[in-house]
């Protein structure tokens, strides 16, 4: 088994196995929080025949969206993050998913509601600005997001921690319907796929973890209760997408050593076993896969200082515990991704940030091509350097002169472990 030979997602086929993992890139129209052509672009030079990918978050809900531009970096160079909950922004998608069915791709929309992380100053924005929808933050109880550790980890980046409000029980129904409205809306656009990302520190793990949820109803206390808007959001959306054409992404940490990871502050007292109940509950619905981020993720750093990428997969133990198709992201290089697909350990391989800078990554990988190395500045916001500008193959056998670093396939790993 190789990163080449196909397979099936839900009921539809994949020639390969490698996937563009969901990265915010801070592109979409400041007015409408809609993709624009340029998104359009981004993701069909992405797409290839048979090939799977995942959207960037796509927010449900003026409540659910952070407003990255408070951030002095992201200002500078302009953008906001994109909603579907519009019918400009359910348009502009459609313009996305075409592009990338032109090439013969599949693409999923990971849905996102960033509770606490989203901040209040998106109801000064035209779009919400007297619309009468709720507004950010809410979480599942009043428990602000620590601004650093002992360490000094800054988990919020230079947001001031503004203290959420806890949801009333009554209010859950209605961020199951805000899903489900996204969910109408991403398959009116075109989505082949949608995906729910109850990952990475936001809101559905903000009920899932005891380090943030206090509630004393239903939704707190056991591990069952701080998992049971999972379950109900799941089941919410399955009753709009049907089966096999969910997808849901968690990122499982764990209390040894370097899987401490904690997202926007977000920790748990037993996380195994809460990572454990959740992924043996997902067995329950017939989703078209899971989406497994490895802690060893130390997704936003540059590429001189990724050290954590050889760090050995954790995730494994839910092999055993999951029924469906295991989709693995986090640190994997060319060679460590062909070693999981053949031991088996993931089904698909996610790539974050090689894919970023390597638009044709997928022909790259089945040729040993050298690789465009990514570039941390441009990550977030600003325009097409960076985004849409990585040369493909073709544009690098012309002979341009390219701004962008090549680095051969084979040294990405040893490289690291210089650095290690
Ligand atoms: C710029 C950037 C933006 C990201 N945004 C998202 C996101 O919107 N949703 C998500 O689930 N993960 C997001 N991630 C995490 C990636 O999906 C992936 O897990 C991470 O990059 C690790 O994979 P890599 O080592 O192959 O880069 C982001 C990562 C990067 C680098």
């Amino acid at each position: 088994m190789n990163l080449f030979t196909p397979t099936v997602l839900g009921s539809l086929d994949l020639k390969h196995r490698i996937v563009l993992a969901p990265m915010t890139r801070i592109r979409a129209d400041e007015n409408t929080l809609a993709p624009t052509a340029l998104t359009a672009l981004y993701y069909s030079q992405r797409a290839s025949s048979g090939g799977f990918l995942i959207s960037e978050a796509v927010h449900i809900s003026p409540e659910a969206t952070p407003v990255w531009s408070i951030y002095p970096s992201v200002a500078e160079l302009g953008g906001q993050v994109p909603g579907i909950w519009t019918d400009e922004q359910t348009d502009a998608w459609r313009t996305v998913t075409r592009a990338v069915h032109l090439r013969g791709g599949l693409i999923a929309c990971q849905l996102l509601h960033a509770g606490r992380v989203a901040q209040p100053e998106i109801a000064e924005h035209p779009l919400v600005k007297d619309s009468g929808l709720p507004t950010p933050s809410v979480c599942s109880s009043a428990t602000p997001i620590r601004q650093s550790d002992e360490k000094g980890n800054d988990y919020n980046w230079d947001q001031q921690a503004v203290t959420p409000r806890a949801l009333e029980k009554c209010e859950i129904k209605r961020i199951c319907e805000d899903y489900q409205l996204a969910a109408q809306n991403a398959l009116s656009a075109g989505f082949d796929f949608v995906e729910l990302h109850a990952a990475h520190g936001y809101l559905i793990e903000q009920f899932m973890a005891d380090g943030v949820n206090k509630r004393v109803d239903e939704y707190g206390g056991s591990i069952s209760n701080r998992c049971r808007v999972l379950f109900e959001i799941v089941e919410a959306l399955l009753d709009v997408v049907g089966n096999d054409r969910l997808g849901v992404r968690l990122s499982p940490v764990s209390s040894g050593s370097f899987c401490t990871q904690q997202y926007f502050g977000v920790s748990d007292s037993s996380p195994e076993t809460l990572y454990e109940f959740a992924v043996k509950g997902l067995n329950r619905y017939k989703l078209a896969y899971l989406l497994l981020t490895e802690p060893r993720v130390d997704g936003l750093s540059g590429y001189e200082q990724d050290s954590q990428a050889l760090l050995p997969l954790q995730n494994t133990k839910y092999r055993e515990l999951f029924q469906g198709t295991l989709i693995g992201a986090g640190g994997f290089n060319p060679k460590s991704a062909q070693v999981a697909i053949d031991k088996g350990e993931y089904d698909l391989i996610a790539f974050g940030r090689w894919f970023l800078s390597n638009p044709d990554l997928v022909m790259r990988l089945n040729n040993g091509a050298d690789l465009n190395v990514y570039h941390r500045d441009t990550f977030y916001g600003g325009n097409e350097k960076g985004y849409t500008d990585y040369p493909d193959m073709l544009r690098l056998q012309e002979g341009s002169c390219y701004e962008y670093r090549q680095i051969a396939q084979e040294t990405i790993g040893s490289r690291l472990k210089t650095i290690l």
